[in-house]
């Protein structure tokens, strides 16, 4: 059992020089804070300080066995902690930064906190592109441990005022940098000595990932080797019930639209169907509607490009409890 949270009155840091400075003082102390970044915001520690580390499992009431994305300020930083392959090099290159994690074998000297990779010889990296996060890893100079900011198995948190209402006490402050643009979780690429496996769809395209390699990449459900443990079947799951590819909703259902033709809608992830509108709007629509206590009912939403993440994470917040 983990220990109760401790409370804390959450300080609310603005998006400045101030508000950064404040965020690594927290950071540099073994505290938790919420930062935003282009996908989602993340609940971040000094991933080399096992007390901060094990404080997020304690906030989020995250399973032990679930492990943490390790931010860094850039490739050269990652390599420090991790044995990149060559492929994974080229995606660095090609996608960094921005919403692409890494799983890649840990240095020997890697110095993180054991619990950061759940006791596991890979270690999942990402260079964030939000430029708050940008300024608080540089300041920091150090790794930074950070998963979702939202309580284990919730919505994804994609402004303050939804880590607010997830963690508000159990953290010791937000940066609040607004609504984050992407709206989607970082894709995760593993690797199977070279060949890269496509672990979770996000931010960045499957369509986009293999341009840049040359080569599609392969699911990691065809190969059973290696896995990012926290794809639960249900996650991101609002408190009502939640129906997909809905063209007629039932009585009493808060309908989300996605494209023209669906002017009944009480909310839309894109009035003209645009894949990376719904994408950033996704979580913050899902907020909305549970915050009206309804059963929630989706229109259809094609499975291509940001559709794939979309679609993954709508189908996980269907899926029975
Ligand atoms: O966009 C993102 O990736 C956001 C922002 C904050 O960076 N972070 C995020 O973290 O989505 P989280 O903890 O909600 O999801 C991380 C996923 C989980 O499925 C976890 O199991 C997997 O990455 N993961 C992390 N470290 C891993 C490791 N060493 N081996 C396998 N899977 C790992
Ligand atoms: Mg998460």
């Amino acid at each position: 059992m983990p220990s109760p949270a401790r409370t804390f009155d959450t300080e609310i840091l603005t998006a400045d020089a101030g508000g950064v400075a404040r965020a690594v003082a927290f950071l540099r102390a073994g505290a938790l804070v919420a930062l935003p970044t282009e996908t989602v915001y993340g609940l971040a520690a000094d991933a080399r300080n096992p007390e901060a580390v094990a404080a997020i499992y304690t906030a989020k009431g995250r399973p032990a066995e679930n492990p943490l994305i390790v931010h860094v300020a850039g490739l050269d930083a990652a390599q420090a902690l991790a044995e990149l392959p060559p492929p994974a090099q080229a995606l660095a290159r090609a996608f960094w930064p921005g919403p692409l994690t890494l799983l890649a074998p840990l240095r020997a000297d890697h110095g993180l906190a054991e619990a950061v990779t759940a006791g596991r010889s890979r270690v999942a990296l990402r260079v964030p592109a939000h430029p708050l996060a940008r300024a608080v890893l540089q300041a920091f100079g150090g790794p930074v441990a950070a998963p979702s900011a939202n309580p284990s198995g919730r919505i994804s948190p994609t402004r303050a005022a939804h880590v607010l209402a997830g963690l508000s006490g159990r953290i010791a402050a937000v940066l609040d940098g607004g609504a984050c643009p992407v709206g989607l979780e970082s894709t995760i690429v593993g690797f199977e000595g070279d060949a890269p496996v496509l672990l979770r769809a996000g931010g960045v395209s499957a369509e986009a990932l293999a341009e840049a390699l040359g080569t599609p990449l392969r699911a990691a459900a065809a190969t059973g080797v290696l896995t990012a443990p926290g794809q639960l079947p249900s996650h991101y799951a609002p408190r009502a019930p939640l129906r997909l590819d809905v063209t007629t909703p039932a009585p009493g259902e808060i309908w989300i639209g996605f494209g023209p033709g669906c002017d009944d809608a009480v909310l839309s992830l894109s009035v003209t169907g645009d894949l990376s509108e719904a994408a950033a709007r996704l979580f913050e629509v899902l907020h909305s509607a549970d915050a009206l206590g309804q059963p929630i009912a989706v229109a259809p939403v094609p499975e291509e490009g940001l559709g794939v993440a979309i679609n993954d994470r709508l189908r996980r917040a269907a899926a029975p409890r």
